[in-house]
């Protein structure tokens, strides 16, 4: 065991932490790596654990993944909207649904969403005129959704994935809002406290703890869980997306969409059993939740930082100008390689997902030393992939650190926008096929005189361009 002690984050005040995971994130995190490998912090009472180097990482999301759950605020936050979906669940039911999704996000699958990825970057080329002046991160995320709801619900339904789109942004809303709020400190405390009592009551009184525990799952001490907007929103979404699995299971040999491979995916190890509609829908609302904003942010960031480079905005621009006036409709990887390595470097400066938050489920050693069952942990996505022993000159916007020799060069698990282990994205290859054509797509078409102010990074669900990417449209057929 290591003799070592682990330091504490810098700027401790009397409450601990908090002020600055709240008003001072991405900074924080940034100063957290720069302390050492594993760094503690605090919040009110409790101490968690900041992991910071690609070694440590990988013990624990690769090798001893199984001694670890995802820290349960984000399952209660999305309790109501995605249930019981890949993103949120845990155990056996997390295990089934990840062998029954894995094929439909097999590389090989994926040829067919290139269509819908290139098709709705066409669309917004058409929306866009010349000299109008966008924001291009709200056009990603348009084409973005547009584009997981397709995946999911077939072109023929895109009205109805706009629809559902607009609900979902609503649920979406009221998820972020409550995101590192003081109410969701206290029901994760009010949950870990009926966790502590278990074994430990009388047994008259064990089945309301069981009771009150099992509510706790769901965000109940979070204010506005009831606003009729947000209800409505829910409701939308069960309702339309429980017409389209009956209309899928009345004619199953109709479409060829993500939702139908959902209703008719079937596990071998369960005697060839299905999904019932309930998990269906958790599954089709979590893939439309978790395929489009990442996707959106990581565009909105690589276009920014391709204005900033006029070098590597013109190798993205002789890439798209080798395709056909509609860009890319099929996917080559070998005609996409310097935008794929943009889109990379775009994922390592600005990850959509800046820590991976994780709680032990046992006693556990990392890197060398011992934590107690329930310790909380964040992987410093954010922090490690700013580091300069993972990324020389780590600030500097480099597309070819991504060069195939320069990644063999890297640390292992030193680049996890996408985490890595069992529980590794599983849309990781769609948003990397995704990314490279919409970017080539809409750059084969237009250009873009983005405004040249510096954006700061904000952090909401994902690593937002605070006040968006504005740029001056010009197509390049005008
Ligand atoms: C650039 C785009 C994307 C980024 C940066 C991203 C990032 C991530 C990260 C960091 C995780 C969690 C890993 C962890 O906690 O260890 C995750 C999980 C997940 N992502 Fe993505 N993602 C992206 C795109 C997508 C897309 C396009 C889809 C689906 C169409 C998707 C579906 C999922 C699902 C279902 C999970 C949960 C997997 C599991 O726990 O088994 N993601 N993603």
């Amino acid at each position: 065991m290591s003799a070592t002690v682990i330091p504490m984050a810098p700027g401790e005040t009397l409450l601990g932490h908090g002020h600055q995971f709240q008003h001072d994130r991405l900074p924080f995190f940034r100063r957290v790596a720069g302390t050492g490998d594993l760094v503690s912090a605090r919040m009110l009472h409790r101490t968690l654990y900041f992991v910071n180097t690609p070694a440590v990482a990988h013990e624990m999301l690769v090798e001893k993944a199984r001694c670890f759950e995802k820290s349960p605020g984000i399952r209660i936050l999305l309790h109501d909207l995605a249930g019981q979906g890949l993103f949120t669940s845990e155990g056996e039911l997390w295990r089934r649904q990840r062998r029954l999704l894995s094929p439909l996000f097999h590389p090989t699958q994926l040829q067919t969403y290139v269509g819908a990825m290139n098709g709705e970057a066409l669309r917004a080329r058409e929306r866009m005129q010349d000299g109008a002046r966008v924001d291009l991160a709200s056009e990603m995320t348009r084409i973005a959704m547009s584009v997981v709801g397709r995946a999911l619900f077939d072109a023929r339904t895109f009205d109805e994935a706009d629809e559902l789109g607009e609900a979902l942004t609503v649920a979406l809303g009221w998820v972020n809002d409550r995101l590192a709020t003081p109410y969701m400190a206290i029901q994760i405390a009010a949950l870990e406290m009926t966790e502590n009592l278990d074994g430990k009551l009388p047994a008259w009184l064990e089945d309301v703890r069981a009771r009150v525990r099992a509510a706790l799952d769901a965000p109940i001490l979070m204010p506005g869980r009831h606003d009729p907007d947000v209800k409505r929103a829910l409701d939308v979404l069960d309702k339309r997306i429980q017409g389209m699995i009956d209309d899928r299971r009345a004619n199953p040999e109709d479409r060829n969409d993500l939702l139908t491979r959902l209703l008719y995916a079937r596990d071998a190890d369960l005697g060839g059993e299905g999904m019932s509609d309930k998990q269906v829908r958790d599954e089709a609302n979590t893939l439309f939740i978790a395929g489009h904003e990442t996707t959106a942010t990581a565009l909105a960031w690589s276009f920014y930082l391709l204005s900033r480079d006029p070098a590597a905005r013109a190798k993205v621009q002789a890439e798209a100008d080798a395709f056909g006036p509609d860009g890319p409709t099929s996917y080559d990887p070998e005609k996409l390689a310097y935008t794929t390595r943009v889109f990379k470097e775009a994922l390592r400066l600005y990850p959509p997902v800046v820590v991976l938050p994780r709680r032990a489920i046992e006693p556990v050693v990392l890197g060398g030393h011992s934590f107690a069952d329930r310790t909380i942990f964040f992987v410093n996505v954010y922090g490690m992939h700013l580091r300069p022993d993972c990324h020389a000159d780590p600030d500097r916007f480099d597309p070819d650190r991504f060069t195939p020799e320069n990644e063999a060069k890297r640390p292992k698990s030193s680049w996890l926008p996408f985490g890595v282990g069992p529980r590794v994205c599983i849309g990781n290859h769609f948003a990397m096929m995704e990314g490279p054509v919409v970017l080539a797509t809409l750059m084969r078409g237009l250009s873009f005189d983005v405004d040249p102010r510096d954006v700061e990074p904000e952090t909401f669900a994902t690593l937002r361009p605070k006040g968006g990417v504005w740029a001056r449209v010009r197509r390049r057929d005008a």
